[in-house]
């Protein structure tokens, strides 16, 4: 029987550092910022700071329940699992939290390795490629 791997907590922030109903941004040496929620019951939730819609900025987004409206396009999100609500569609990856005694805690190994791969949308007129020019 395998021993389950140790998850490394990394000290984020106090809870009452995160705005009730707002969000703070945690930045990462490689990949987009995470945004760590607070709702109105105290809860705390993680989602990469990307809309799963068109890449808009989940931290300045509404929070209320356990979901965020997307300040772009009003999609409603979950906090809990990152995935839009009916009729849209798509998630947003989620980060692991833990809160022990009013300070919250996200996995550092999860910061340093997930979901590298998303990029931040590009604002302006698309470009067209050579072939299309
Ligand atoms: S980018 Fe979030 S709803 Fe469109």
């Amino acid at each position: 029987m395998s021993t389950p791997l140790k998850t490394d907590w990394k000290k984020i922030c106090l809870v009452s550092d995160i705005p009730v109903l707002g969000s703070r941004c945690v930045a990462r040496p490689e990949g987009m910022d995470v945004a760590v929620f607070r709702n109105a019951q105290d809860e705390v939730f993680a989602l990469l700071d990307r809309c799963p819609h068109k890449g808009g900025p989940l931290s300045q987004g509404i929070v209320f329940g356990t979901s965020v409206a997307c300040p772009l396009h009003n999609w409603t999100i979950g906090m809990a699992d990152g995935c839009a609500k009916a009729p849209d569609e798509g998630c947003t990856p989620k980060f692991a939290v833990k809160v022990e005694d009013g300070v919250v805690h996200l996995d550092a190994t999860e910061l340093a390795t997930h979901a590298l791969d998303l990029t931040a949308p590009v604002a302006g007129p698309q470009r067209k490629t050579p072939a299309e020019a």
